[in-house]
């Protein structure tokens, strides 16, 4: 009832409460009020979500994948004050590893306002020098039951690093997460790979780190092939997708900046054996998903990968902006299908509203 009320009051407030969901047909975005760095896993029939509020780790699910306007949210954690992860809680992402669950974050201390005597070290301003990932662990066969208590730090070697994800290869776990060269960079933000020794460990010592994706490419950096300098460049957001024909593995990331219409998704595709040789990994040279000027869909990036109900379709969640100009405030949730193409590297539909098919197996 309570419940049922505050829907009805954030529709009045919103002007906009239409079902976004027919029984054939969907429309973007998937949920009406705004959300960045959408992260969807599909278990026991239903669909979780999480994506960054910064001030918590929330747990959404849905029986739908199309719309989460009435969704149930459950709090996972919410951090105590004055701790080295107490604000800025971005790009949560939900993993089920070895019987376990675990949240894998990036957060920061004090909304990263670092005192002057670190900042003047720092190449550009560097507001994001203090940021790190952490995990949390939850037992038990459902993340809706499963009580989550926070567990480590994940060693980044006191630098940057944000958008961190697992990467699971027959040789090990891997964390890739987005970082820089040296302490006090501030940009390029590159794709580094360290091996894990548990969801919670680091094995690797920091001369044993490797870079497996810088934004060297015109598209990557911010504005388009800016070249006096690397401000405002990142390979971010990276996301493990494999292929279920081929067994073919492919780390989608995105690329450019996250507040304007540049933002876009990039891949890597595991072309060796060893993931932690930044010679076994093959860059596309161009993006792979990318602004649709013509239906106003913008700076699309940071996505997860998930499937229809019946399984047999795949489908990519992420966000973008109808309105470029309004930077990260603008950006909404949105779900489309992908195929894949002869090569067996993904092939991602163009971005916008639809209306599209809804989900195979969706009711
Ligand atoms: C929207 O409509 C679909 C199809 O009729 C229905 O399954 C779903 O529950 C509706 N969702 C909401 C939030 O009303
Ligand atoms: C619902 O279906 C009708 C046609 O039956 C279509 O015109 C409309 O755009 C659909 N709405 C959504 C939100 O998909
Ligand atoms: C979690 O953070 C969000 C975003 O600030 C807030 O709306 C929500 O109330 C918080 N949840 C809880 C249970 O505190
Ligand atoms: C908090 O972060 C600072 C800077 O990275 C680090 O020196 C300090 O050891 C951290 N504190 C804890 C308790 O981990
Ligand atoms: C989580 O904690 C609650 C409250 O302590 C408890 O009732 C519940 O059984 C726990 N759930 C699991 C899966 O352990
Ligand atoms: C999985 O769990 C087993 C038993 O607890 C443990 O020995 C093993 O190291 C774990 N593997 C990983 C990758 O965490």
């Amino acid at each position: 009832m309570f419940k049922l009320l505050l829907l009805v009051l954030t529709c009045a407030a919103l002007a906009a409460c239409q079902n976004n969901t027919n029984s054939s047909t969907f429309t973007n975005p998937i949920l009406d009020i705004g959300g960045a760095d959408p992260w969807v896993i599909r278990h026991d029939g239903w669909y979780y979500m999480m994506y960054t509020n910064n001030e918590n780790i929330s747990l959404l699910r849905s029986k739908i994948l199309t719309n989460w306007n009435t969704a149930e949210s459950r709090l996972l954690f919410a951090p105590s004050p004055g701790l080295n992860y107490s604000t800025d809680l971005w790009a949560p992402e939900l993993h089920s590893i070895n019987g376990s669950w675990y949240v894998i974050f990036t957060a920061d201390p004090r909304n990263d306002s670092p005192p002057p005597e670190v900042e003047m070290w720092c190449e550009y301003n560097c507001p994001a020098v203090h940021h790190r990932m952490y995990t949390l662990e939850g037992q038990g066969s459902s993340p809706w039951t499963a009580n989550f208590t926070f567990k480590s730090q994940l060693d980044t070697y006191d630098q940057f690093a944000i958008d961190g994800t697992y990467f699971q290869h027959s040789t090990g776990l891997y964390h890739i997460y987005s970082c820089w060269y040296r302490q006090y960079d501030g940009w390029p933000a590159n794709l580094c790979i360290t091996k894990l020794e548990n969801p919670f460990t680091v094995a690797s010592s920091f001369s044993e780190r490797q870079i497996i994706s810088t934004p060297t490419l015109p598209w990557e950096k911010t504005p388009y092939g800016r070249a006096s300098n690397d401000r405002l460049s990142s390979n971010e957001g990276p996301q493990q997708l494999t292929n279920p024909k081929t067994g073919q593995t492919f780390v989608i990331f995105s690329a450019a900046r996250s507040d304007n219409r540049n933002y876009c998704l990039a891949q890597l595709e595991l072309v060796g054996s060893d993931p932690m040789n930044p010679a076994d990994w093959r860059k596309h040279q161009n993006p792979v998903f990318f602004q649709n000027p013509a239906e106003m869909a913008y700076g699309v990036g940071h996505a997860s990968f998930t499937t229809s109900p019946d399984g047999t379709e795949d489908w990519i969640v992420y966000h973008g902006m109808k309105d470029p100009l309004n930077g990260w405030a603008a950006r909404t949730i949105r779900a489309q299908q992908f195929t894949w193409n002869e090569d067996g590297t993904p092939r991602f539909p163009k971005p916008g509203y639809g209306p599209y098919s809804i989900p195979s197996g969706q009711n």
